[in-house]
Formats: structure tokens, C-alpha cells, sequence
């Protein structure tokens, strides 16, 4: 296996969009710290400053937000593929057919201008989160919740999802974890995003190409897996053994660990607070207090941190959110950053094509009749 395997801290693009320090454990978007922006931004400033490389002035955040709005309204055609899908295929498979089928739906589809990739872009963020609120709705045999494009994305999400308005905390909660989801500089579905777009291909197959490598569960998939986890484990009582029953069978514990941070995963800080403290809101400490516990014997038997993806899961759960659709979340905040990363590899493009160190038979090899093998 060659040093570089799974491209560990090879240098794949420059990019003005993310970066992550991994030892520092600091993660910033346009150069502003994710800190600052989940306490001080919204997801739709974020979009904006991923799109556009600054803050937005008020006007142009008002504008911004009504066409993200418009774009959670989706056209008719999409409602009959997320009936279909959504009975047929799970959430992120469902996801990814769906999005692949857009261009149809799309006036830009044919255009690749810059000014015609940003609508795209936009629409998509906006149509990413109705359809996946649109699939859940499907999948629990309730009515489709159309799009109020006067809402923000975090409050119109949560709506469409439930069917009425979310807690004041749930909606400022929800835009906060889509900050924190928004972009991550090389992650893989980012990378795939970008290598999709460096062949010229439209910017909805580069999504399709993304949502479908976020799907794995050594990415976004995790976050299911965590929750999967808790409800099998079941109480905090139980948590010591079948963690140790875990950590001797040599099984990855979902949630831990990052290829790039060696120290704690700035956005896990804000997801802990946020769980433990919807969980108090809400009287409802069980899976946070089991999640602690289990953090608290990862980093003492493995040395591994939590990552974006540990407490995300008890967080959402809490919001009322089904753990099937963890990872389609993941995607409707990580849109944002894939356009952004395909805007700005169509405005610098060169073919992405690595080599490969060759490890087949010695060549050359000789041909032997079949009948003589
Ligand atoms: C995301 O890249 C990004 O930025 C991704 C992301 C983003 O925002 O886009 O941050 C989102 O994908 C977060 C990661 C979500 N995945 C998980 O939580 C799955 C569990 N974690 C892992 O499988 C793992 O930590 C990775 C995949 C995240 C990173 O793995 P690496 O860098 O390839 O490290 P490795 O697999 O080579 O592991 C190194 C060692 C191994 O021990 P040894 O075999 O050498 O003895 O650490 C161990 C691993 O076994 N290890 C774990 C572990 N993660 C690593 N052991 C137990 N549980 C784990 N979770």
C-alpha cells in the first residue's frame, strides 16, 4: 500500500473556501472561525460567505434568503419522484435518484455560465431540504408540507418536516448544526463533488456524485450508526459493558475519530452543548448522559475524540428527528459547501486524474490460447 493511501495529507487543490487545522482543531469558513460563526451567523449568511467569499450586507442577506426560499418550492414533477422514491428506496438513495433527476425540472439545466451555476446552486440548496422533509412526510404516510418561502431555511425545514412550526430553541438549534455542516475543505463527498465537476459535467451530477459518497458510513453515515448504537445499548446503566464488549471486538465506534483532527472536532463542541441542552429543555437527559459516558471511555481506551457526527445524532434525535434521515440532513447542510467548492472549480478548472502505483503481474505477459490454460 503506497504511503499515501486514501490520499492521507496529499495536497488535492487550492481552494479560498475552508480550511481545518487538524491539530489546532480549528475549522473556518472565508477565514472566519467556526466558533464565531455558530454563535454570531445563520446557515443562510453561511451560504452566502461560502458562495461569495465575504459577509453579506442586509439587503443582500434579505435577497439571498428569499431566493433560497424559492427554492425550497419544488415543481410538481419532484413531488411524484419523492412519492415513488420515498416508498421505494431508503432516504439517501432516495435523495441521490432524485437530484440526479432535476435537470429535468431546471431552467438553467443546459447553461453553464457562472451566473446560471449560482441560480443552480441556490435552487439546489433550497430543493435539498423539501425533499428531504417531502420523503419523510412519505415515508410516515402523512401529507406533503409545502415550502412557506417567507420562512428561514431552519424554520421552514423543521415545519415541513413536523407539519407545524418548531420550537423557537429546536429552529435556532437546527440552523446552528447546519452552520456547523456546511463545509469541510477535502472531506471525500466534497472531493467527489469536485472531481465531477472537473470533467465539465453539470453541477447536478457533481451533487449526485457527493450525496452518493456522503452515504457511506465512514463519512456522513455515521451519524445513524451512533443513534442505532444508543437504542441498542438502551440505558446508561448498560453503557460500560457493551463498550468494553465493543472496544475488544476491535469495532469502530461510529462517531469517533477524523482523518485530519487531532485534537477535538470543533463542531462536536457546539453539538455536546447543544444536546445537553435541548436534552435539559426538554426533560429528556437519557441519550446525552449515554453518549457522555460513552465519550468519556473512547477517549480514555482509544484516545479518539468525538466528531461532528457523535453528538449530532442525539441532538436530532431529540428534535424529533428519525435517525434515517441523519445522513439526508447532513446533505441538505452540505450542499452549501459542495456548490461552492463546484462554483469555484468551474471558474479554475484543470482535469482532476491522479496516477496510480502499479501493483498487477509483471508486464508483459504472455497471451495462452484458452484451450491450452
Ligand atoms: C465525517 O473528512 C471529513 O472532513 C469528514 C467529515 C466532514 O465534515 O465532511 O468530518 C465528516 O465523515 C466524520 C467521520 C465520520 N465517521 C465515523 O465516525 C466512522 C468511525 N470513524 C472512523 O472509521 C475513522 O476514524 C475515520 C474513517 C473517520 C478516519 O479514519 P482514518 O483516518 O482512515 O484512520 P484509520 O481508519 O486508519 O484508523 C487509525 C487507527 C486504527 O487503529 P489500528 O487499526 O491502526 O490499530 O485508529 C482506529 C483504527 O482502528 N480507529 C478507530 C476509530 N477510528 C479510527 N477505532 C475505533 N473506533 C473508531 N471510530
Amino acid at each position: 500500500m503506497t504511503e499515501t493511501s486514501g490520499l492521507e495529507d496529499v495536497v488535492a487543490a487550492d481552494s479560498g473556501i475552508c480550511t481545518v487545522e487538524g491539530e489546532k482543531g480549528v475549522l473556518s469558513y472565508r477565514g472566519f472561525d467556526i466558533h464565531v460563526l455558530a454563535e454570531r451567523s445563520t446557515f443562510e449568511e453561511v451560504c452566502f460567505l461560502l458562495w461569495d467569499g465575504r459577509l453579506p450586507r442586509a439587503d443582500e442577506l434579505a435577497a439571498l434568503t428569499a431566493e433560497i426560499g424559492r427554492g425550497r418550492v419544488l415543481p410538481e414533477r419532484a413531488l411524484e419522484w419523492i412519492d415513488k422514491a420515498g416508498r421505494a428506496l431508503s432516504p439517501m438513495d432516495a435523495l441521490r435518484t432524485i437530484v440526479s433527476a432535476l435537470p429535468e425540472t431546471d431552467p438553467d439545466a443546459a447553461a453553464m455560465e457562472p451566473a446560471a451555476n449560482r441560480r443552480k446552486a441556490v435552487r439546489l440548496t433550497g430543493q435539498l431540504a423539501s425533499i428531504v422533509a417531502g420523503l419523510h412526510r412519505v415515508r410516515e404516510g402523512r401529507p406533503f408540507v409545502p415550502a412557506d418561502p417567507g420562512r428561514t431555511h431552519a424554520d421552514d425545514f423543521l415545519r415541513m418536516l413536523g407539519g407545524e412550526t418548531a420550537r423557537a430553541a429546536a429552529v435556532r438549534a437546527f440552523d446552528v448544526a447546519l452552520i456547523l455542516h456546511a463545509d469541510h475543505e477535502l472531506n471525500a463527498s466534497t472531493f467527489a463533488a469536485r472531481v465531477t465537476a472537473a470533467t465539465l459535467a453539470n453541477i447536478h451530477a457533481a451533487m449526485t456524485s457527493a450525496i452518493g459518497t456522503l452515504g457511506g458510513p465512514l463519512h456522513g453515515g455515521a451519524n445513524e450508526r451512533v443513534m442505532e448504537m444508543l437504542f441498542a445499548i438502551g440505558t446508561l446503566d448498560r453503557v460500560d459493558d457493551d463498550l468494553r464488549a465493543r472496544l475488544a471486538r476491535k469495532e469502530r465506534i461510529m462517531g469517533f475519530g477524523h482523518r485530519v483532527y487531532r485534537t477535538e472536532d470543533p463542531r462536536a463542541t457546539h453539538l455536546r452543548a447543544m444536546s445537553r441542552e435541548v436534552a435539559e429543555s426538554y426533560g429528556e437527559t437519557r441519550w446525552y448522559d449515554m453518549s457522555r459516558r460513552i465519550e468519556q471511555i473512547v477517549n480514555a481506551e482509544k484516545k479518539l475524540n468525538a466528531n461532528v457526527d457523535f453528538y449530532s445524532a442525539s441532538l436530532y434525535h431529540l428534535l424529533g428527528i428519525p435517525r434515517q434521515l441523519f445522513t439526508p440532513i447532513f446533505a441538505v447542510s452540505r450542499v452549501a459547501g459542495w456548490t461552492a467548492h463546484v462554483l469555484e472549480q468551474y471558474a479554475h478548472n484543470r482535469l482532476i486524474r491522479p496516477r496510480a502505483e502499479y501493483t498487477g503481474p509483471q508486464y508483459p505477459q504472455e497471451y495462452v490460447e484458452i484451450g491450452k490454460r
